[in-house]
């Protein structure tokens, strides 16, 4: 028993994704979910996660409001390391010092070996000092956090569609067979709605703006009638002004890029070798990340692959959930491995 309580209160899971970071501690679950965003003046860190969000859109002009990473790669590694630094600073003014703690990070897997190393290299230099930090494939941590057992599991599939990107992967026996970046998530939606409430209403909306449309309107298939009422800038005389938008002005807007999703799908399951397409065909396709709440879209998948379709619980927190059951549970530790290891033998 001796010990066994400050062993795991030093240990974390961290995924960072291209809308939020999240935290996990061991025993205690996610302590820190915030947007992914970092805000600075003249250099200096003002404000981080959902505070700085709420300067986006708002800040004046000498201050930069950044998302760090980008297409689910860290493309800004110093505000990335700055937010971070941050974000373990208020994990640890709950949970007391982090020094020498172990911290698992969750990475794409169809990304370059550089990229994948950067969310490596990022932990082992944030404040917390790590003793030791290692790497899950990010689609492993998708299929535990929406409950598999990906060391017994035969083939399965699932798509995260979240923020900047949908990554479709197929697993069978704990590893990864095949796995894709698709460039398409719901900031592509949100765009599209800007673009499309400017030119069919003339007005000028916000990304906080569209995503609060999406989030209330956006139904992969089918939309039953709903509205919202808006305000932005009228394009023609530069007013404060108003629209009501519905539901099926956000389906044809969105229904080509998630077509699109759908078609990626296919494609990978056309490359999926036969005896795990057969194990497809009975435990279906497992949807994660935040976009799988769109409404209906279990309808779409269902329709266009014509195999069971599971959307997570709680698809924006499956990945982090699924760091978590490796860390908790030491039959899942051989999942999660060193890039020094990888890469240089050591
Ligand atoms: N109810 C909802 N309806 C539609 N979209 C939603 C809903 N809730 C969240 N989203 C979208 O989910 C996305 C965030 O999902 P998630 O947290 O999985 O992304 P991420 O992990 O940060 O990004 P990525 O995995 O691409 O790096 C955002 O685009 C957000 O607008
Ligand atoms: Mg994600």
């Amino acid at each position: 028993m001796k010990g066994v309580c400050i062993v795991s209160a030093k240990v974390f899971g961290i995924d960072f994704g291209t809308s939020t970071i999240k935290i996990y501690r061991k025993n205690d679950g996610v302590i820190f979910d915030e947007k992914n965003i970092i805000a600075l003046c003249k250099g200096e860190v003002m404000a981080i996660g959902d505070e700085a969000f709420e300067m986006l859109g708002k800040a004046p002009d000498n201050f930069l409001v950044t998302y760090p990473v980008k297409n689910g790669v860290i493309a800004d590694i110093a505000n990335m390391l700055s937010l971070l630094n941050k974000a373990l600073k208020i994990v640890a003014d709950k949970t007391g010092k982090l020094n020498g703690a172990e911290v698992i990070v969750a990475a794409p897997t169809d990304v370059t070996e550089v990229e994948k190393r950067a969310f490596f290299d990022l932990a082992a230099s944030s404040i917390a000092k790590p003793k030791k930090v290692r790497v899950v494939e990010k689609p492993i941590a998708d299929a535990l956090g929406a409950g598999l057992d990906v060391m017994n599991a035969s083939g399965v599939m699932v798509v995260d569609i979240g923020a900047d990107t949908t990554e479709i992967s197929i697993m069978s026996l704990g590893g990864i067979v095949l796995s894709k970046l698709v460039p398409i998530g719901g900031n592509k939606f949100d765009e599209l709605i800007i673009n499309n409430v400017k030119k069919k209403y003339n007005l000028v909306i916000g990304q906080k703006t569209a995503e609060t449309i999406k989030k209330k309107l956006a139904y992969a298939i089918n939309p039953e009638h709903e509205t919202i009422k808006v305000y932005g800038r009228d394009v023609m005389n530069g007013l404060p002004t108003e629209a009501e938008i519905d539901s099926e002005f956000v389906y044809e807007t969105i229904n080509e890029s998630l077509h699109s999703i759908v078609d990626a799908v296919r494609i990978i399951l056309e490359k999926t070798p036969p005896e795990i397409s057969s194990d497809i065909i009975d435990s279906g396709i497992y949807i994660t990340g935040g976009s799988a709440n769109i409404k209906k879209i279990d309808e779409l998948f269902g329709g266009e692959t014509e195999l069971p379709i599971k959307v997570s619980e709680d698809p924006a927190n499956t990945v982090v959930n699924g760091l978590g059951r490796i860390l908790e549970d030491s039959k899942f530790d051989c999942l999660a491995f060193s890039l020094k290891q990888t890469y240089y033998g050591g």
